[in-house]
């Protein structure tokens, strides 16, 4: 495939698509990184006078009920804080994308309302593709985020255009590749974050290919709870299957998994600090403390995917911040992705002690665990 840092597009119209799925808290965007990472393709396409078509998910639309908390427009208003745009209100109807001459850029209402009542962007319905792909010369493709998504906006539409890889998946490409090629080891993983339901097959793949998997954060609940451990009222996953998963990897692959040592509980009217062994029924686990130093001491490569605990509230963000200040100290190249990682860096100012920030979350653990990003894939193969 071809990346536009080398053949650069002049006078097109082209759809671009990117990932603008940011967090929202109140009407507020929290977290405006992907929003900001995408201008550099955009302005750059924008300069050699294309004009640009803007496609991007927002959140999941499984029902009509959910279009109103989803729609692309509180992106639109942050967008046009930095170039001239315009919406338009339908992704099933682009005419006003022929009909209007004077403006260059439109974003489009999110690739998901297509999915009700039918699903169709999720299921990469070529029909819907060939639609978009009717108002354009040229795809170019900057929604790494969403890579791991074979969905009508992210790799159908490369069916009926010529394709582009834009600047950010290219800069995550080259930047990932030191998590793809393990070049030296020891490697470390280490995966929080608040369930184990979707990560699972994900932390079978990284044992794969790591040497050392800490678990922290929610997900380790169930781990515990798996290896007999009392976790009291915690966050549990209770699907049969993935419990059966999670014995499957502790039986396989014990020698290979660190836990936390600390836990900080809240215990009726209270907030403690107990060890593992004295955590109570009732007790509720929001965060954990680990002593990563000896684990990581030696390690050559670490990539962080996820939190300790709740570390937006302050008395649940020792363990977060402790791993933060820990992984500062050490000497190994260090990589991390997802949303809410990446939040809590900012949040805490280490930006500069990591080697990469990726602005993916799903997208980037699959790649890790698998080298491949569905996406691409797809492209490459119909290509
Ligand atoms: C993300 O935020 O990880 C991406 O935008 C993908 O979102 P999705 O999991 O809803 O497909």
């Amino acid at each position: 495939m071809n990346y536009l840092s080398k053949y650069p597009i002049k006078n097109k119209t082209v759809l671009l698509r990117c990932d603008f799925n940011v967090p929202v808290k109140n009407n507020q965007i929290t977290d405006d990184s992907k929003i900001v990472k995408s201008l550099e393709t955009i302005k750059f396409l924008l300069q050699n006078n294309n004009r640009i078509i803007l496609l991007s998910h927002f959140g999941r639309v499984k029902a009509e009920s959910d279009k109103q908390n989803n729609s692309l427009f509180i992106v639109f208003e942050e967008l046009k804080k930095y170039i001239d745009l315009e919406f338009v209100e339908n992704p099933l109807n682009l005419d006003k994308v022929k009909n209007t001459s004077e403006k260059h850029c439109f974003l489009v209402e999110n690739t998901r309302y297509t999915d009700v009542p039918e699903k169709r962007e999720s299921a990469n319905d070529l029909d819907l593709a060939n639609y978009w792909a009717s108002f354009a010369d040229v795809f170019v493709i900057d929604a790494f985020a969403s890579l791991h998504r074979v969905h009508s906006s992210t790799a159908g539409i490369s069916k009926y255009l010529p394709t582009y890889i834009g600047f950010l998946v290219e800069r995550e490409l080259e930047n990932l590749k030191l998590l793809i090629e393990i070049s030296s080891r020891p490697f470390v993983v280490i995966m929080g974050g608040a369930k184990v339901d979707d990560k699972i097959q994900i932390i079978e793949g990284l044992l794969n290919r790591c040497d050392k998997l800490i678990l922290t954060g929610g997900i380790l609940n169930t781990f515990l709870k798996v290896s007999g451990r009392n976790i009291g009222d915690s966050l549990v996953c209770k699907d049969e299957k993935i419990l059966e998963s999670v014995k499957k990897i502790l039986n396989n692959s014990q020698e290979k998994i660190y836990f936390t040592n600390k836990f900080i509980v809240k215990r009726s009217d209270s907030i403690e600090e107990v060890d593992l062994d004295q955590i109570q029924d009732g007790d509720i686990i929001y965060d954990n403390i680990i002593h990563i130093k000896e684990i990581i001491k030696d390690s050559e490569i670490i990539f962080l995917n996820g939190t300790c605990g709740v570390f937006e509230e302050n008395v649940y963000a020792k363990g977060t911040l402790n791993l933060l200040e820990n992984l500062s100290n050490c000497n190994a190249k260090i990589i991390a992705g997802g949303g809410d990682t990446v939040s809590a860096i900012s949040i805490f100012g280490y930006e500069n002690n990591f080697d990469y920030l990726s602005s993916g979350g799903g997208a980037t653990l699959e790649y890790v665990a698998y080298g491949k990003l569905k996406a691409l894939d797809w492209i490459n193969s119909t290509k």
